[in-house]
């Protein structure tokens, strides 16, 4: 059985070494491409494997063609858009993700970014709180309700959120207001953070209507997917109102345009950041890698995603 860690962007080193533990101590022979710049090394390096673990990789039709063995991918994280699931499926590959692994990680960041916003992104000129500030949270998943909570009990904001998939209550439980509508969540709150996945229900549905009914002061906090955003929507309200900003940690194909366009109003991390920390890294890696011996050694297939 033969196990490739394939990251484009790489896992910190303790994540990778605790993968490989996991995968030899099953007696299993562990492979590593790391920060490969083409996607036909992704391909060759697949060729004779039994299962990969990838973060953000893409798993085209190509490369599960060119896996003649593969049997299982996890995708070490939450969001698995990455994956061609219907290739994988039609191969009778199983497809998995490791869900909240890096939820800590990504929550933080999104929070950063909220303080580096009302700060001014560090500009030296008196900014703002978060305290008494109104959160949206869009879509209550792993990630979600920890924005809110700690964006409520340690910043003080006042969280609501919307999330058709998830019971009122047990938002409610968490002391978040829950909107019935995303407009009315939109409406309502001065930030918003995203946590929704790029689906062809999602893709570009955060657009002008939407983005036009926030209030004034409006930021937009995106650590979900750059796909989710309507770029000619975002452009046309952020060149209607000055009051509006938009920081992610996913820079969206207009970045430039929009950082020269909207100085002072945009914020990009280099890389996709959010789930960047060890801990995360070594979380979602080490449940990677269990998931793959689970499956392999009892066949269970819990957090596969393509049933
Ligand atoms: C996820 O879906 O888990 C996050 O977006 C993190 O992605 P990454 O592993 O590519 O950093």
């Amino acid at each position: 059985m033969k196990v490739l860690v394939a990251t484009q962007k790489p896992f910190a080193s303790e994540a990778v070494d605790k993968i490989k533990e996991i995968v030899t101590s099953a007696g299993y022979e562990f492979a590593l491409l790391e920060k490969y710049s083409e996607q036909s090394e992704l391909i060759k390096a697949v060729k004779d494997v039994n299962a990969l673990i990838v973060r953000s990789d893409k798993v085209t039709k190509e490369v599960i063609d060119a896996a003649e063995n593969l049997k299982i991918v996890v995708r070490a994280g939450a969001g698995y858009d990455n994956i061609d699931l219907a290739s994988a499926s039609e191969k009778g590959i199983v497809v998995m993700n490791t869900p909240g692994q890096n939820s800590n990680a990504v929550a933080e960041l999104a929070l950063g970014l909220m303080v580096y916003t009302a700060r001014g992104f560090f500009n030296g000129k008196p900014g703002t709180e978060l305290k008494g500030k109104t959160l949206g949270i869009h879509a209550y998943g792993h990630v979600g309700s920890l924005v809110g909570k700690i964006a409520k009990n340690g910043f003080g904001m006042n969280v609501s959120a919307f999330d058709p998939f998830i019971p009122a209550e047990k938002i409610e439980a968490d002391g978040v207001k829950v909107y019935n509508s995303v407009e009315e969540l939109y409406a309502n709150n001065r930030y918003i953070s995203l946590h929704i996945p790029a689906n062809e229900q999602t893709k570009k549905s955060i657009n002008y209507d939407l983005l036009s009914k926030m209030p004034k002061g409006a930021t937009l906090v995106n650590t979900a997917r750059k796909e989710v955003i309507d770029e000619d929507g975002l452009v046309k309200i952020m060149e209607e109102r000055d009051d509006f900003k938009y920081v992610s940690d996913i820079a969206p194909d207009i970045s430039e345009l929009l950082k020269e366009k909207f100085p002072g109003r945009v914020y990009f991390t280099p890389k996709k950041m959010g789930a960047q920390t060890a801990e995360a890294n070594i979380n979602a890696g080490i449940a990677a890698a269990n998931q793959i011996v689970n499956y392999f050694e009892k066949g269970d297939v819990t957090f596969q995603v393509n049933k």
